[in-house]
């Protein structure tokens, strides 16, 4: 029976009690049934690049099993795509595999930002960008939910560290909040339209996610409109009455006896409102009257081609960051050998630790993989050179390596980091790879000048050091089941790289901009870099990079011409669009794909700004010789900031820059923009200082009016004195009364202050 016909006259027949217990799940991974009124549970599960269905005890940090399902390339390397298309495809084979399964919401996609390099989850994450984030978020959830399954977009918010997860409480002022780590769930809230959202862990500013009403509320319900339902991370609820009160609607896995007894204790005291109860259980059962709409049979799923699917994406993740000489693609002729050295050619990582870990249908070896796609005759053989947990150095595996290294015509040298490194529950504490791997590059490029380096890990790591001994280097991230495939196909030429960094590589781990400030102490982590987080950090302070955010080679070239920008409509009618378009061709002998980035920069703003931020990507496939264009469209809060003062996005009129090209540093072609906006004018009060009155285009000559002029018709008191204006401009002007002689008084600083009040 379908409960969605009357939901209303449903909430009328339930008890307290049972309304309670619908606010709590039932178990580790489904909701609340009420049979006596025919309300099914439903099953959720992880997410978000494969499917952890736990067909037993459940878990949430992945140790015990779950079902056979399609291990997709991970966010890190998904968010290396820049392809929303992309990330919508593998959004329809998730939904397709819950289906099978009868989950109801897959928990996931996350989109928390990469604000520091060592978080452990960063392999979860897309992007330190929140365009990214939000964009391919969006995707993802569209696809998943086209096939009547839910997604829970994670961890709302600001969870950018594993370290003291449940009770930090991230220390982040608001401009920040809504220029970097919120924007990204607004775009998925409000283009992907989720089922349902997951607050974070953590406290936002001393509040626990779980109870911040600003947030699950005022910002998420209020401002961007969200419909769904609200659940808690597994275990994020301390007290369910006031989380209740601030919008969590589901809490999981459930507080069986505890918070149940709690919500029916506060509605019988009075403490809480029944209608604010109420209000979660409809959200609990519109959610289940959803799932049931979507619960009809499924199509079996396609088990192979779903990894196929897994191969392409895969394909499309990895970044070819160096490429000398154009040593790749390898183009082995029959006689030629070609090495494969490192443990991961045989022992993959493509995955992460945690409550993401997939029990994949399949996995390709990428050693296997390079041995098929060879033409014949090519010799391609093989010497581990570590153990994938080796710290310390193994000399005779590392010895046998360099002796194969040695005669052959080109080495393909695979490098990672051991899977301990990173996971769910702790960060990481430096970016390197073990000194097993690094020592081992440079003793190979002693007898083979052909090194080509391909790289797994789920988080940036640090390439400086030993990347000068790599002739190339492909950073493939953890690319998922199919990710072996993948290699081969991109490093025997089948497919040019595409993949370009969503995060910048810096040279050490301390010129993050967060360095100082990771990863807090005694309960707090202090957001003191503000808005300048990964490129906009490094780009502020001008930091050589190793690589920066954007950059990714090809096996072709593009040239980028003709960039044109015209503005219309107006900031007052609220219709302001920037239309841009830039022709790109590709100038190479290959067919390939270019990420068109546009930049945005203020040069002459009123706060401080980054040098320029990502507001639009697009992503082109070209045949050799062919042109495209990519056109974006920007709009007033693509040009503004955050301001707390006014509580809302501020547009200055004037300049703007406009950069694209193919990196955040490779900017191939740059205009400006001349943009009409009324000026951004502060709310003036008795503690607004003389200079913020001077300034306003009103405040000013209201003031100087009041102040007057003296016997010789010059401005009187201070206003008469330039000089002391620049000493003494910066105090509240009821200050200013209280001192004799400056022609400001106290009553003179009331009727100003009036005067603004009636006209505001
Ligand atoms: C993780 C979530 C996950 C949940 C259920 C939590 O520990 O933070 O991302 O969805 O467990 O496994």
């Amino acid at each position: 029976m379908s409960i969605s016909s009357d939901p209303t006259s449903l909430l009328s027949r339930l008890t307290v009690e049972e309304k309670a217990a619908l606010c709590l799940g039932s178990d580790f991974w489904r909701t609340a049934p009420v049979s006596r009124l025919g309300i099914p549970a439903i099953m959720v599960s992880d997410g978000p690049h494969g499917l952890r269905r736990q067909p037993d005890e459940g878990d949430h940090v992945g140790i015990g099993g779950s079902v056979p399902a399609t291990c997709f390339p991970t966010a890190a390397a998904l968010g290396s795509s820049w392809d929303p298309e992309l990330a919508r495809r593998v959004g329809e084979a998730l939904g397709r595999e819950c289906r099978e399964q009868g989950v109801a919401v897959l928990l996931g996609p996350g989109i928390n930002i990469k604000r520091s390099p060592l978080c452990g989850r960063n392999f979860e994450y897309f992007s330190e960008d929140p365009l990214i984030a939000g964009v391919l978020g969006a995707a993802m959830v569209v696809g998943v939910q086209s096939h009547g399954v839910g997604t829970s977009v994670k961890h709302y918010a600001v969870n950018n560290q594993e370290t003291d997860r449940l009770r930090v409480s991230a220390d982040v002022d608001e401009r920040t909040l809504r220029e970097i780590y919120l924007p990204g769930f607004e775009r998925v809230v409000t283009q992907g339209r989720p089922w349902t959202v997951m607050c974070a862990y953590n406290k936002i500013n001393g509040t626990y996610a779980s109870e911040h009403h600003w947030l699950l509320t005022e910002v998420l319900r209020d401002e961007w409109g969200f419909d769904g339902l609200v659940m808690s991370d597994w275990g994020a609820v301390h007290d369910r009455v006031a989380a209740l009160a601030a919008g969590l609607d589901l809490e999981m896995p459930p507080n069986l006896g505890v918070s149940d007894a709690a919500l029916v204790a506060a509605v019988r005291d009075g403490r809480l409102d029944e209608s604010v109860l109420d209000t979660g259980v409809r959200r609990v059962l519109d959610l289940v009257a959803r799932a049931q709409a979507g619960s009809g049979p499924a199509d079996p799923v396609d088990v192979d081609g779903h990894h196929a699917l897994a191969r392409e994406v895969a394909r499309e993740c990895a970044v070819l960051l160096k490429n000398d000489d154009g040593v790749l693609p390898l183009q082995p002729a029959a006689g030629e050998t070609v090495a494969v050295i490192g443990e991961f050619a045989r022992t993959p990582r493509y995955q992460g630790a945690g409550s993401s870990q997939v029990n994949p249908t399949q996995v390709d070896v990428p050693l296997d993989e390079l041995r098929a796609g060879v033409p014949d005759g090519v010799e391609v053989p093989f010497a581990a050179g570590f153990g994938v947990d080796d710290d310390g150095r193994d000399e005779e595996l590392a010895g046998e390596a360099v002796e194969l290294a040695r005669g052959a015509t080109s080495v393909v040298l695979f490098l990672g980091l051991p899977a301990a490194d990173e996971s769910e529950g702790f960060d990481r504490a430096h970016m390197d790879l073990p000194v097993a791997q690094t020592a081992l590059v440079a003793r190979i490029a002693e007898v083979n000048p052909r090194v080509v380096v391909v790289l797994a890990n789920g988080s940036a790591v640090r390439l400086d050091g030993w990347q000068q001994h790599a002739a190339a280097v492909l950073e493939c991230w953890l690319g998922g089941q199919a990710g072996g495939g993948a290699v081969a196909d991109l490093l025997l030429g089948v497919a040019s790289p595409s993949g370009r960094l969503a995060e910048t590589l810096p040279l050490r781990l301390e010129d993050n901009t967060s360095y100082l400030n990771f990863p807090g102490e005694a309960g707090h982590v202090r957001y003191g870099e503000g808005v300048f987080v990964g490129y906009r950090g490094y780009d502020a302070v001008g930091r050589e990079v190793s690589y920066p955010f954007g950059h990714g080679l090809s096996y072709t070239t593009f040239q980028y011409e003709d960039l044109d920008a015209s503005v219309s409509g107006s900031a007052e009618a609220g219709d302001l669009a920037v239309d841009v378009t830039v022709a790109v061709t590709n100038t190479g002998q290959r067919r390939g794909k270019e990420v068109v980035q546009l930049y945005v920069g203020d040069p002459e703003a009123a706060v401080a700004r980054p040098v320029r931020e990502l507001k639009g990507f697009q992503k082109l496939d070209l045949a050799p010789g062919e042109s495209g264009t990519a056109t974006f469209r920007l709009d007033a809060r693509d040009l503004s900031y955050w301001s707390p003062v006014h509580g809302g996005w501020q547009l200055e009129p004037g300049q703007f820059d406009l950069a694209v090209g193919a990196s955040s540093r490779d900017l191939r072609l740059t205009m400006s923009i001349e943009v009409s906006a009324p000026p951004v004018r502060l709310p003036l009060d008795g503690m607004s200082t003389l200079e913020e009155w001077l300034a306003d285009p009103e405040g000013g000559p209201a003031l100087r009016a009041a102040v007057g002029t003296d016997s010789d018709g010059r401005p009187a008191g201070i206003l008469g004195s330039e000089e002391m204006i620049k000493v003494i401009g910066n105090f509240p002007i009821s200050s200013l009364a209280a001192f004799a002689g400056l022609g400001i008084t106290h009553q003179m600083v009331e009727s100003l202050v009036a005067g603004r009040e009636s006209r505001s």
